[in-house]
């Protein structure tokens, strides 16, 4: 108890002292600094040491702290470790700063629950470049777009929060009223109600909800979300140049007859110079391999089949959407390994692989059984179908590749070209013509 208090008086003076600082990088980073030597130093830590870490050595008589603002607030609430039941996990946990706000470095699966050994069975996604995704759709010709999640199950990313914020699996707040008990418990709560106009005896629900807005709103507000400063920008701006091997790489990627990457991974600027955030929220069914590291696997009757089911349950009869996952954003890709909903795929390199070999060297893939190659075999057999086979897929084992080695490492190095610069700030969201 005395260290949770502890830790909420840190958590309270970190918002508005931090904020003072000018350059916000360097702000998430004092957070992310205090809060990570705050786990391991709990017992001796003070609010001299935070200062130092924070403010660079500034102490408590020489700043004022700069007034909480919706942005503050709703930023330590992302980092809020006190907002899970073990109390040991955050939205940050998953979806880490130095990741692109994607899996934390070295996580194959997330890891979460009251006890903390709860193993989730999909990866956590980038967090960055969601601005202009959009609730769930069915278009005129019942294809899907948008929505938040790998299935798309939530319809904006305030309706999102309550997912992770109430699975068994993830922060693990029995109901509401457990999660309303642990906002008002936290120190800077009145700067919660004063924020985001939570009314005076707020009920459990409206306390909740006014969390959900606030996590929307820390993902609006805080431009580490969309900053549009990689070297991609940089070409389009006409201020930096491609390699040879980064140019290859773009043109594969652009090219229908061999990536044909751009054709879900959107490339290009919209039509008033927006700059291409590199997905058009669409879905496919990639038949990915079924990863043997989650755990719940180990049922061979389980399967995880996306938009068709087990998390979103209102499309299981449209049996030929089985398989199909959301198209990810591919900003930032060099930063959010592992890869696919599935984190069947370790490496970058490996990712691309799979576009290139996928059906010309399935074993590469798949385990052999009794001599056959069980090709999508995180499908039940009868959905297999539904997997994407044209370009870059659609091969006949052992036919000419679409996409060389060569190509492979070309579009690598083009993606890395993606990584957006967390130390400089934001470029602007339109190429300028
Ligand atoms: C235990 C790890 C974990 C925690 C904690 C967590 N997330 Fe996530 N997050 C995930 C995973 C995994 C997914 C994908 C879920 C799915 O597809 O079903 C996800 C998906 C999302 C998405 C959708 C992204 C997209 O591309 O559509 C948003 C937004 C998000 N999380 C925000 C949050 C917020 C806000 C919190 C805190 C309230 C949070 N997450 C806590 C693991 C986590
Ligand atoms: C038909 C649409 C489509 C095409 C074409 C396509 N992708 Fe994808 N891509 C997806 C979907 C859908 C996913 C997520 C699939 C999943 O996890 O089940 C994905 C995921 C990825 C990922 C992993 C992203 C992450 O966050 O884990 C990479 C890397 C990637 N694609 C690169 C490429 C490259 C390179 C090409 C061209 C060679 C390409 N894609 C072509 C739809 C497509």
């Amino acid at each position: 108890m005395k260290t949770t208090k502890t830790y909420a008086m840190a958590a309270s003076l970190a918002v508005p002292t931090c904020f003072a600082l000018s350059n916000h990088s360097q702000l998430q980073r004092g957070i992310n600094l205090t809060f990570s030597v705050f786990s391991k130093l709990l017992a001796t830590f003070t609010l001299l040491g935070y200062l130092t870490a924070c403010g660079g050595g500034a102490t408590a008589n020489t700043q004022t702290p700069a007034p909480p603002t919706p942005l503050s607030v709703a930023q330590a609430l992302f980092a809020e470790k006190a907002l899970s039941a073990s109390g040991q996990l955050a939205c940050a946990s998953c979806h880490t700063d130095d990741n692109a706000h994607a899996d934390a470095t070295g996580t194959t699966l997330p890891i979460g629950g009251v006890n903390m050994d709860q193993q989730g069975f999909r990866s956590s996604p980038s967090l960055m470049y969601l601005a202009s995704n959009s609730a769930f759709r069915l278009d005129a010709n019942g294809l899907p777009f948008g929505g938040f999640t790998w299935d798309g199950r939530a319809n904006s990313r305030a309706e999102q929060a309550a997912g992770p914020l109430l699975d068994s699996a993830e922060m693990a707040n029995a109901d509401v009223a457990a999660v309303a008990r642990r906002v008002r418990g936290l120190s800077y709560f009145n700067d919660f109600v004063s924020q985001f106009n939570v009314p005076a005896a707020a009920t459990d629900q409206q306390i909740f909800e006014k969390l959900q807005t606030a996590f929307q709103t820390y993902q609006e507000l805080d431009t580490d979300y969309l900053l549009f400063n990689s070297k991609f920008d940089k070409v389009a701006d006409g201020t930096a140049t491609f390699t040879a091997a980064e140019q290859r790489g773009l043109a594969i990627f652009n090219s229908p007859t061999q990536g044909n990457c751009a054709s879900c991974h959107t490339s290009r600027n919209g039509p008033n110079g927006e700059r291409p955030v590199f997905t058009n929220f669409s879905y496919a069914a990639l038949g990915l391999p079924r990863n043997m590291q989650i755990q719940k696997n180990a049922d061979a009757t389980f399967f995880d089949m996306g938009l068709c089911g087990p998390k979103r349950t209102d499309l299981s009869a449209r049996t030929e959407l089985c398989g199909q996952f959301k198209v990810p954003t591919l900003r930032n890709i060099a930063l959010t390994a592992p890869y696919f909903h599935n984190a069947s795929v370790s490496t970058l390199n490996d990712a691309v692989g799979f576009y290139a070999t996928r059906d010309i060297d399935p074993g590469r893939w798949y385990p052999t059984v009794n001599g056959v190659v069980q090709k999508f075999n995180d499908l039940p057999v009868a959905y297999r179908n539904n997997v994407l086979n044209t370009a870059p897929f659609g091969q006949q084992p052992g036919s000419a590749p679409l996409l060389s080695a060569g190509n492979v490492a070309d579009l690598v190095s083009f993606l890395q070209t993606l990584t957006d610069d967390r130390t400089a700030p934001p470029g602007s969201p339109t190429v300028a013509r």
